[in-house]
């Protein structure tokens, strides 16, 4: 299947590709930003209104309407664009009420994120989450400052926030510009010394905005800014210490220097810099651990693995859809690969209704795409595709759930297909099923990271198992993977206020009841370690 690889073509195709996802905290303008990324990849001419889309976000998938008025390559999973020759891959993370294991997974399969933060709120909540799972991974972050047309905090209050709420040093690419009446003007490139100034439109950034750049020192600039706005302008700069000063892309890399920006979805002011100096900087598609070692995009042999695997909800179809992230070599649909866990052959062939309408199907992907797969159950979240050999990617963590219920059958007879159900979708990774012992036995709980797979579990159970189960809540509500000795694992996991469960695989957890009760735990029971992903 590899001969034909040709290695230049291969490199280029690696080289031109950038993966990364969004993570904000709801509100923050994901919909928006990712509206006009793809407005200035050309993808789209005519950005439509959030509002509008969002009213229909739950009837059909807003994407797949836009994708066949636009033609471009969309699935629910993954946006596609090029932009200055470089072809991007935007991986879409669920908004609030869906989130679930899957947005954390979903990071992995990225080699690089943008945090997007509300310039009067700064970090939130969820991003802080987020944020944990690119830490631990090293993923190289970008920062995007959102909604500065309207007042919000100073944007070096802003930046001291991530640095001392995140432990990430940021280092801001462009500054916003602000006249004397405090509206938003345009933004100054740091590494670049140009002054973008945008025009007010009418049009409320449905389209590109006009935007008039030159060198700081021009007289153009000069002209165009106020004194005081040009004061201003180079006392900040000044406070920032020098332009372009300590830039180091390497640091980038390694996931320790942010790269952060000021702007405006909604009025596309300082969109275009940013995703200018954003494919720019950030990673193409890098190594992967394995279990045969690292794999490099540009190894000839296929890999990848599968990340999401979507259910149809719908019953009478029960075919699913498992994305894939594809780690090396050549993705050629109707090639035949193995599935490495099972064995199994998997034939490599691309849903066609994803695929646009004016576009041809795509015939093949490189390292960094996401392919989504029909699947009729044989594949599950974390499995490995490769052209041959016993390879297996890296793992897909389990991560710490923040809900429990226990579950109940009312009819005893369908036990054991409650049984099969929940081993299945838990392997799946649809959600997370753990063991309390009992008098009467080890009893089955249900953990999930979000309320929504709680929902799809109940819904599938009784699609695809036929079973009626009901969810009872518990009040768990932080739960630790533990390492230790046997004995103090016990003792701390029996005493009043916690829970010692154990996982489908046999490793002990301890459920708090609330987070002082788990940091208290932490701070005091020493002797014991506390994981939030399976160790
Ligand atoms: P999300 O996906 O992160 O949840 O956010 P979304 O893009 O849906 O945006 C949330 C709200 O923030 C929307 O307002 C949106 O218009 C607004 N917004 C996004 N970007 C900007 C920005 O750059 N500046 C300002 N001022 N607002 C922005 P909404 O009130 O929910 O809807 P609407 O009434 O504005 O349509």
């Amino acid at each position: 299947m590899t001969d034909a690889v040709q290695i230049p073509e291969a490199e280029r195709e690696i080289e031109r590709r950038r993966t990364f996802a969004i993570i904000s905290h709801p509100d923050a303008g994901k919909t928006t930003l990712t509206e006009k990324l793809l407005l200035y990849g050309g993808a789209i001419h005519l950005a439509g209104s959030v509002k509008a889309r969002r009213a229909a976000r739950h009837a059909t998938s807003d994407w797949m309407k836009l994708e066949q008025e636009r033609g471009i390559s969309i699935t629910s999973s993954v946006l596609q664009f090029d932009y200055a020759g470089r072809r991007v891959n935007l991986l879409d993370t669920p908004g609030h009420e869906d989130f679930s294991e899957d947005t954390y997974r979903t990071l992995i399969a990225a080699d690089s994120a943008v945090m997007l933060l509300d310039n009067r709120k700064g970090v939130e909540e969820q991003t802080r989450k987020l944020f944990a799972v690119c830490h631990r991974r090293r993923t190289p972050m970008f920062v995007f400052v959102n909604k500065c047309d309207r007042p919000g905090e100073a944007p070096l209050k802003l930046l001291d926030d991530v640095e001392a709420e995140l432990g990430l040093t940021c280092f801001p690419v462009t500054w916003p510009i602000h006249d004397d009446d405090a509206r938003f003007t345009g933004v100054f490139d740091r590494l670049t010394r140009q002054v973008h100034l945008f025009e007010r439109g009418f049009e409320h950034g449905q389209r590109q905005v006009r935007a008039r750049s030159a060198d700081i020192d021009s007289p153009e600039i000069q002209a165009a800014l106020g004194v005081n706005e040009l004061r201003r302008l180079h006392d900040d700069l000044e406070l920032l210490g020098g332009a372009g000063a300590d830039f180091d892309h390497a640091a980038v890399l390694r996931g320790e220097l942010a790269p952060a920006f000021f702007g405006s979805a909604l009025t596309n002011f300082g969109v275009e810099p940013f995703l200018h100096h954003f494919l720019e900087l950030a990673p193409a598609p890098g190594p992967r651990p394995s279990t045969e070692g690292i794999v490099e995009p540009q190894d000839p042999a296929f890999t990848g693995f599968v990340f999401k695997i979507q259910a149809n909800m719908d019953p009478r179809h029960r075919d699913r859809i498992a994305f894939l992230r594809v780690c090396s070599g050549r993705f050629e649909p109707g090639a035949v690969v193995q599935n490495t866990r099972s064995g199994q052959p998997v034939r490599l062939t691309q849903p066609q209704q994803f695929m646009a309408q004016e576009r041809r199907q795509v015939d093949d992907a490189w390292p960094g795409d996401v392919v989504g797969l029909y699947d009729r159950g044989s594949l599950r979240i974390g499995d490995t595709l490769a052209a041959a050999g016993d390879i297996h990617i890296e793992e897909m963590p389990r991560f710490s759930p923040e809900l429990f219920a226990r579950i109940a059958v009312p009819d005893p007879l369908r036990r054991k297909h409650l049984d099969k159900g929940l081993r299945q979708l838990s392997e799946e990774g649809a959600a997370q099923v753990f063991f309390a012992t009992t008098h009467a036995g080890p009893e089955p709980l249900v953990g999930a990271v979000g309320r929504l797979q709680f929902e799809v579990l109940l819904h599938r159970l009784e699609n695809e198992y036929g079973v009626s189960a009901r969810l009872e809540p518990l009040s768990w509500s932080h739960a630790r993977w533990v390492t230790g000795s046997e004995e103090d694992i016990r003792r701390v996991g029996g005493a009043s206020g916690r829970m010692l469960v154990y996982d489908a695989k046999q490793r002990p957890l301890i459920l708090f009841d609330s987070e002082w009760s788990l940091r208290h735990t932490m701070s005091r029971e020493t002797s014991l370690e506390y994981h939030d992903v399976a160790p």
